[in-house]
């Protein structure tokens, strides 16, 4: 069997540093591995709209920002089909016949639908378009065939829901779709990267993410006022590691390259991280070393997105090219689907011919 991936964002605004290591940079590495037949990448506008009927503007407006950050990242349109959902109508029909298969108390006890509702407040007032969303998600999933989904794992519920939806599918009309797995990163910090003032996740209205686009004092900048240890006052305090935003981010990115480059007075992180727990080691040097670390690991990613940003016209070719070679896809896993709920009538002989039969008796 062919190994497809697909998988995607929201384009609700620049992707940071947290869809970057949770996602982002392990495409990249799946895309340079070789071993995919198959690789899409989706800009889920059309999931967007579920959460933010009202601001159309914003979708339109970050389509090409999402872009440019993958595209900057080493997405290569050469390896892997960059498209637009909304593109692709036949994602929207999937989901339909779908909807038959999911019940309404299924999507209640989806956790991440749960947990949505309740940072939205949509408690009384649930859009049936979002409530919906993981049915069609797993349209998306199964109309490119995937095999693997390549996801942080809030998006976990949403791959398990997509599984039953195609056991379902398969039992009921016979074996047309084919079950994914997801796939998360190995690192558990990269599953869930907090915002730079120590919050749970990074989110654009909490104000607390660095952006793949930030530029190098941006970037700098929100390292430095990144939260800590507040018990840690005196640099010979001893200091705590449990919840500490700059250690966190350094499991993430440090690598024992990096203290050799910028800062061999220590072997490892384990090193470092003893001395800030015995005290002696301030914050400041610990939070100059990570902006070191974040600098080379950004710094390539925004010279490409400079570059990028020059030939706009050039990344919608890119889009509405690779939207072509999606649909097409889609289009032939629509037709076997049809085929299979015994919905396609015009192009099959034996059942006008048999419905003839029956009359003329
Ligand atoms: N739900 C994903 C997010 O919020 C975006 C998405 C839409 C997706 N369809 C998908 C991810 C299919 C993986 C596979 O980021």
């Amino acid at each position: 069997m062919s190994k497809i991936i697909l998988t995607g964002d929201r384009p609700t605004g620049r992707l940071h540093l947290g869809h970057y290591v949770g996602s982002l940079k392990r495409r990249v590495e799946l895309q340079n591995s070789g071993e995919y037949d198959k690789i899409f990448i989706m800009i889920a506008d059309a999931q967007a709209l579920t959460d933010n009927a009202d601001n159309p503007d914003k979708v339109r407006e970050n389509i090409i920002e999402v872009a440019l950050d993958y595209l900057s990242c080493g997405l290569d349109p050469a390896k892997s089909t960059l498209f637009i959902q909304s593109q692709i109508p036949e994602l929207t029909e999937l989901s339909f016949y779908y909807m038959n298969l999911v019940t309404v108390s299924r999507l209640q006890r989806n956790p991440t639908v749960k947990s949505e509702i309740q940072m939205r407040n949509f408690e009384t007032s649930i859009p049936v378009g979002f409530f919906t969303y993981p049915i069609s998600q797993a349209a998306d999933i199964t109309a490119f065939k995937a095999t693997t989904v390549p996801v942080g794992e809030d998006q976990l519920p949403m791959i398990e829901q997509t599984r039953e939806i195609v056991r379902k599918f398969n039992s009921v009309y016979g074996e047309a779709l084919v079950e994914p797995d997801a796939l998360i990163p190995q690192n558990s910090v990269c599953s869930r990267l907090p915002g730079t003032d120590g919050k749970a996740k990074m989110s654009k209205s909490l104000g607390n993410c660095i952006y793949l686009s930030d530029t190098e004092e941006e970037v700098r900048q929100k390292v430095f006022s990144m939260y800590t240890d507040p018990n840690h006052i005196k640099v010979s305090d001893p200091g705590s590691l449990e919840g500490n935003t700059v250690f966190i981010y350094l499991d993430a990115f440090a690598t024992d390259e990096h203290f050799v480059e910028f800062l061999p007075e220590y072997k490892n992180l384990d090193e470092l991280k003893a001395h800030y727990q015995r005290g002696g080691l301030g914050d400041m040097k610990v939070k100059r070393f990570l902006d070191a670390v974040l600098q080379k690991e950004l710094a390539p990613i925004r010279a490409r997105r400079k570059e990028l940003e020059q030939d706009i016209p050039a990344i919608y070719e890119i889009l509405r090219k690779g939207s072509e070679v999606a649909k097409q896809e889609a289009a032939q896993t629509l037709q076997e689907v049809k085929e299979a709920m015994r919905i396609n009538y015009f192009d099959d002989a034996e059942l006008i011919q048999a419905q003839q039969l029956k009359f003329n008796s």
